[in-house]
């Protein structure tokens, strides 16, 4: 059960399972059950009123998926957590429980494209202004927050720029001038395993589970962690009623299987990243690499402080600029040309023709995401094989 004493890989194998409790069963059964029986109207009548606790209809919840969410909290150190279809789903059933008309929100100038089409042509289609600031600025944050501000959102590293925003430095800001507003960090790049946003004075957590948490390509999933409070909104609101996006429970079974390893896994992540990063930044084709744990970097004191390791993605430019990069790219022999990230299968892929393709090319020069750029998520294959593709697939760019 849980026991916040325990170290995180021993959470993230044990939290919130009992198996005496399920028949002696070593691994939760997986609840395949769209709807709850009642004893009588009246009990059915008292969970429909949130009067008494239990399940009803498995678009609120389910019992595979609590029991990921109670880890998911565990491990990210909130009082509860909301797991969903997609991390698309955890961001907008957030974003939609917490603004209404005429609310304002601060985003970070870049953002995963979808994340930023969600802002830029969705919510503001509903008459909620949205400003997109350099978050690593605070002058930035203080001069565009305004009363009317309900959300500050951004990634840490920043899909696919590796920019490291201040999390602690942010949300004291913002507490301070508009406690009313929410600090939400998506925490998708390093999972829980390398930063937990909500003891730095975050409000939530949103994740792309299909990424590290999941860890294996094979599912779509998101999450959403934070005060107790906030989650039940997001949960009634957000997930029920204006979104839908409800997680399957062979997925809530499948990222439980993933968490078992997280902390095994980004440790490899880390390590082959951390070489692979070093390799790059060595060889004459390059021309810069964005990655926070080298001492070049102008966020490595921040990543330090903040990340316990910093993390499988790397982005990189070529001195050839755009064509290079594509020839790089299909070079490749090893690496997966692929979008995603955090798989046991190293994946390459270039954001302006694809993850950030809902930029358009002004918004992505504007945004800081350069038409060259190539984003890596380092695998866990052997290094000597990820580094001898990277190497081989560079002759001649
Ligand atoms: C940082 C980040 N946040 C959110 C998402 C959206 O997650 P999903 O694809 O699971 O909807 C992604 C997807 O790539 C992402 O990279």
């Amino acid at each position: 059960m849980k026991n916040n004493k325990q170290a995180f890989a021993t959470r993230a194998i044990h939290s919130g399972y009992d198996a005496q409790t399920h028949q002696g069963a070593l691994v939760p059964p997986v609840y395949m059950t769209s709807t709850f029986e009642f004893e009588s109207v009246e009990q059915g009548a008292a969970r429909f009123a949130g009067e008494q606790p239990g399940h009803f209809y498995s678009r609120i919840s389910n019992p595979t998926q609590a029991l990921l969410e109670e880890r998911l909290a565990d491990l990210e150190d909130a009082e509860a957590a909301l797991a969903t279809a997609s991390g698309m789903g955890a961001i907008s059933a957030t974003l939609w429980t917490l603004v209404s008309a005429g609310d304002h929100i601060i985003a970070d100038k870049t953002l995963y494209g979808c994340t930023f089409a969600c802002l830029q042509h969705g919510l503001t289609r509903f008459g909620v202004e949205v400003s997109f600031v350099d978050c690593t600025d605070l002058n930035a944050i203080q001069s565009a927050l305004t009363p009317r501000t309900r959300v500050v959102y951004f990634e840490t590293p920043v899909n696919p720029t590796m920019r490291i925003m201040d999390i602690t430095a942010i949300s004291a800001l913002v507490h301070t001038d508009n406690p009313t507003a929410t600090v939400i960090v998506d925490n998708t790049y390093c999972t829980p395993a390398l930063q937990r946003p909500l003891t730095l004075g975050a409000d939530l957590v949103v994740h792309s589970a299909t990424k590290y948490l999941g860890g294996h390509g094979d599912l779509v999933a998101g999450a959403v962690a934070g005060r107790k409070e906030l989650i039940d909104e997001i949960r009634l609101v957000g997930l029920k009623d204006l979104t839908g996006a409800v997680i399957a429970p062979m997925t809530a079974f499948l990222i439980m299987r993933g968490l078992k390893t997280l902390s095994l896994r980004m440790e490899r992540h880390c390590s082959n990243a951390q070489q692979l990063a070093e390799t790059l930044q060595q060889h004459p084709a390059v021309e810069v690499v964005y990655y926070p744990g080298l001492a070049s970097n102008p966020y490595y004191q921040l990543a330090s402080e903040q990340m316990s390791q910093p993390g499988g993605m790397i982005a990189f430019e070529l001195k050839g600029g755009l064509n290079s990069g594509i020839a790089f790219m299909n070079n490749l022999q090893l690496i997966k040309r692929a979008v995603s990230l955090g798989d046991a299968e190293s994946l390459c892929q270039h954001p302006a023709s694809m993850t950030h393709s809902t930029y358009t090319p002004e918004e992505r020069e504007h945004h800081g995401i350069a038409e060259g750029l190539i984003r890596l998520s380092a695998g866990l294959e052997d290094i000597t094989d990820i580094t001898a593709d990277v190497v081989q697939a560079l002759k001649n760019c």
